[in-house]
């Protein structure tokens, strides 16, 4: 790294070098965006430093983090201190063409963890295996180059809250238990990465997240890999992630998310104050037809053009009989692409917590073997019901 001599630059980079030393000497973590979401990092290699991220988050410490490295040089280092032999690679050669195609990016691989270990042992529990990540963000991987080390992050979120993809986020969950947040504006990617384990045979999908797993199965030596997480749509093997066991993801409202194609219906609202509702491309709603009465919304309704099944009026919400229930609809389109949804889908639910929303109706994504799939596991995750 160069110290830049332009006066602006390092005026740009002062917190950044503040970020780095907080991060060097002493055990308040410090939050940072990556392409995926915001992370709560400190010095992997630091045992305090480590601790200091569970007790931030309310997080289970037996619920591993991910270590975010600035290049393979330093990841190499981690794997064997001592150099290796002459052309001996110590990143597993399965991991190769993984490397090449999406890092740096939202892909964690699982590696061996060495003896000894340069890592403090709370990154990884009890776990043989440590997850490591080249994060895309010139901003993150800056940060972990100025400090030096490695940087265990989770998501920056207090546990259980949906992952923070803007600093203010951070901010709601974290302040008064950390320093510092650095600003990046609105994470790119807006889900996490996605963790693949391919030190078993076959190779595992441990969590689905911003790189699909259609195009992990297009590189050499992964063709065969397999779905390893359960929520609630696989089979019945066991979820090998084990921060998949908790919950997760979650607004402090009632979440109710209907797979692609179900569509609400009337009875859901009933006795809420205000009702989100989450619009991924399929749904269309009365009010965007412009009616303005019950009738007119019935009429629409018989004639097919109206695919949801509440009925809203003015903005209010209005029951079977056409009375108007006096909840507050507040209605969010994320647009039909999945990068737009994917994008803006914990911010959304964090937005419409904020509205005072007591229940948030989702329309679900077509949930493939891309991007979609981490959309669905997340909300899936978040929803108190889901409906078919
Ligand atoms: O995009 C991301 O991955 C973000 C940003 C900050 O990099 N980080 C993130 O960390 O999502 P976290 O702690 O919220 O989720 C880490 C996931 C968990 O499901 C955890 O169980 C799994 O990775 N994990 C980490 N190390 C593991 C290991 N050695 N074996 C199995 N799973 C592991
Ligand atoms: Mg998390």
């Amino acid at each position: 790294w160069e110290v830049p001599s332009a006066s602006s630059s390092s005026e740009v980079l002062a917190p950044l070098h503040e970020a780095a030393h907080l991060l060097r000497t002493t055990s308040v973590p410090v939050a940072f965006p990556t392409e995926t979401v915001y992370g709560l990092g400190a010095d992997a290699t630091r045992s305090p430093a480590v601790r200091g991220i569970y007790a931030a988050k309310g997080r289970p410490s037996d619920n591993p983090l991910i270590v975010h490295v600035s290049d393979l040089t330093m990841l190499r280092g981690l794997l064997s201190p001592s150099p290796s032999p002459e052309g001996v690679d110590p990143i597993p050669a399965i991991y190769h063409p993984l490397i090449s195609r999406f890092w740096p990016g939202p892909l964690t691989i699982l590696l061996p963890l060495p003896s000894p270990s340069p890592l403090a042992a709370e990154v990884t529990s009890t776990l043989p295996t440590f997850g490591a990540r080249l994060p895309a963000s010139a901003l993150a991987r800056t940060l972990i180059s100025l400090t030096g080390a490695p940087l265990a992050a989770p998501s920056a979120n207090a546990s259980t809250r949906p992952s923070p993809t803007a600093a203010q986020h951070v901010c709601d969950d974290l302040q008064g238990r950390i320093e510092l947040v650095l600003d990046g504006g609105a994470c790119a990617v807006g889900v996490e990465s996605t963790v693949v384990d391919g030190l078993c045979s076959p190779p595992v999908v441990l969590r689905p997240g911003g790189v699909g797993v259609e195009e992990i199965r297009g590189c050499a030596g992964w063709e065969g890999v397999q779905r390893a997480y359960k929520d609630g749509s696989e089979g019945e093997e066991k979820p090998r992630a084990p921060g998949m066991k908790y919950k997760h993801y979650s607004p402090r409202a009632r979440v109710v998310l209907f797979e692609a194609g179900g569509r609400p219906g009337r009875e859901v609202v009933e006795g809420a104050g205000a009702v989100g509702v989450v619009r991924t491309g399929g749904w269309s709603m009365a009010g965007g037809l412009g009616c303005s009465g019950l009738e007119e919304v019935k009429a629409a309704e018989g004639q097919g053009e109206v695919d949801a099944g509440f009925v809203v009026m003015e903005g209010l919400l209005v029951d079977g009989e056409g009375k108007a229930t006096g909840a507050r609809l507040l209605d969010v389109d994320l647009g039909g692409d999945v990068k737009g949804v994917a994008h803006g889908l914990f911010a959304v639910l964090r937005e419409l917590d904020r509205l005072g929303a007591d229940v948030i109706l989702v329309e679900g994504v077509s949930d493939g073997d891309d991007l979609a799939a981490a959309v669905m596991n997340r909300l899936r995750k978040a929803a108190s019901e889901i409906k078919v």
